[in-house]
């Protein structure tokens, strides 16, 4: 027997209260049990959207579903959007406004630097008929923040101009305040800081958006955001929802309320804080630069001498943990430790422990023992 721990960024581990919630007889959804659910559900997501004033919309998707949607609702072919991005899923929306016919205006930035809000201020007044601003707040192939709070008041000057927010390994993990920094549409999916399997993603729809909406003409159907809101005015949803997955959406988000969003942002400062300590002092050199550490994962380069694809495999198969690896141009040379979600200190721990016992099995030189020393020291002087 060995035990494993999933220390990805998504999907993350489901909490045992979670898994029970979903374990239990399917029901049907028309019924008041399961409009109980889509209240709480609704509930729950305004309150991790700290959103009042928008809507909130739940897919039965994966969170690409929900990139998607953000773009067929708020345009048309041919509309201007201008999309920042420093890392591979930034990147994906690129792509999805491509093969929807807009015309994009990419502000890219490498994977170690944040987003500049200067640049796109410029942007916007170089393109001052754009319709929309979309930006990734958590930036999970990278590990960068992007300050999505100084965008929201630049992009707020622009009245026919939305700001589309990529958060989905930013919400529950950072803080991300939709009313209060003028976010008009900001998603998430459920494999991340919500603490469920993959295949649920949500959207916020503030009165800009669906202005944005009124306007667009490019085709829509299962994403229709009408469609859905239509529906939760009755407590409901327009198609067979993920029954089983919205039932411990209910449950993780008493959870996540049990804890409050405060505690959890600051738990998850602190874990990343901690593994971040941990790996310097194993003389690991962080990724992400100074200036926009996002607390949702942790990547790290590979130290010269030794095979990053290794270190992944002899973690996973031989101690039983999952770590994730580097994208595209970083594949093999950069490792990704998660936090986001279900962590606490222990996993933490162990996870050191493993790398530790991982990078002496690759023959790199370290004092054993340190990462865990200065990740405990972190986690005590933050308690
Ligand atoms: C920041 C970010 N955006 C978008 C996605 C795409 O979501 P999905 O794989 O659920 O479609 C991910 C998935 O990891 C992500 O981390």
């Amino acid at each position: 027997m060995r035990k494993n721990y999933l220390m990805t960024p998504g999907p993350t581990p489901v909490p045992s209260e979670v898994l029970l919630a979903q374990a239990r007889p399917m029901i049907h959804h028309r019924t008041p049990d399961f409009e109980a659910v889509v209240r709480e559900c609704v509930d729950g997501l305004k309150y991790v959207f700290q959103t009042k004033d928008s809507d909130v919309l739940i897919f039965a998707s994966s969170g690409t579903g929900a990139m998607e949607s953000a773009i067929v609702n708020c345009f048309s072919a041919g509309d201007e959007v201008i999309i920042c991005f420093n890392g591979k899923f930034g990147q994906r929306m690129q792509l999805i406004a491509q093969a929807y016919g807009l015309k994009v205006c990419v502000l890219e930035f490498g994977w170690q630097t944040a987003v500049d809000p200067a640049a796109i201020a410029r942007a916007l007044k170089e393109h001052p008929d754009a319709r929309g601003v979309i930006i990734t707040q958590s930036e999970t192939s990278s590990g960068v923040l992007n300050d999505v709070q100084t965008v929201g008041r630049i992009v707020a000057d622009y009245p026919d101009c939305v700001l589309i927010v990529d958060s989905i390994t930013g919400i529950g993990a950072v803080d991300c305040k939709t009313d209060a920094w003028g976010l008009d549409v900001v998603m998430t999916g459920s494999q991340k800081g919500l603490m469920l399997p993959p295949g649920l993603a949500a959207v916020t729809v503030s009165s800009k958006a669906w202005r944005a909406y009124e306007r667009s003409t490019l085709p829509k159907f299962y994403f229709d955001w009408k469609k859905y809101l239509k529906n939760l005015e009755k407590d409901t949803t327009p198609f067979t929802p993920a029954v089983s997955l919205m039932i411990g959406l209910a449950e993780s988000l008493k959870l996540m309320r049990e804890e409050g969003l405060e505690n959890i942002i600051a738990r998850h400062a602190r874990l990343a804080e901690a593994t971040r300590r941990g790996c310097e002092a194993l003389g690991l050199e962080l990724f992400a630069p100074a200036e926009g550490r996002g607390n949702a994962v942790t990547p790290v380069w590979v130290p010269a001498g030794v095979d990053g694809k290794k270190l992944v495999s002899i973690m996973k198969n031989k101690h039983g943990v999952t770590i994730a690896g580097g994208q595209d141009d970083y594949t093999g040379r950069i490792i990704r430790i998660g936090h986001l979600g279900y962590f606490g200190d222990f996993d933490i721990i162990t996870t050191l422990a493993a790398l530790e016992m991982t990078l002496s099995e690759l023959g790199y030189e370290f004092e054993p023992g340190s990462g865990i020393k200065a990740a405990e020291a972190a986690l005590m002087e933050r308690e």
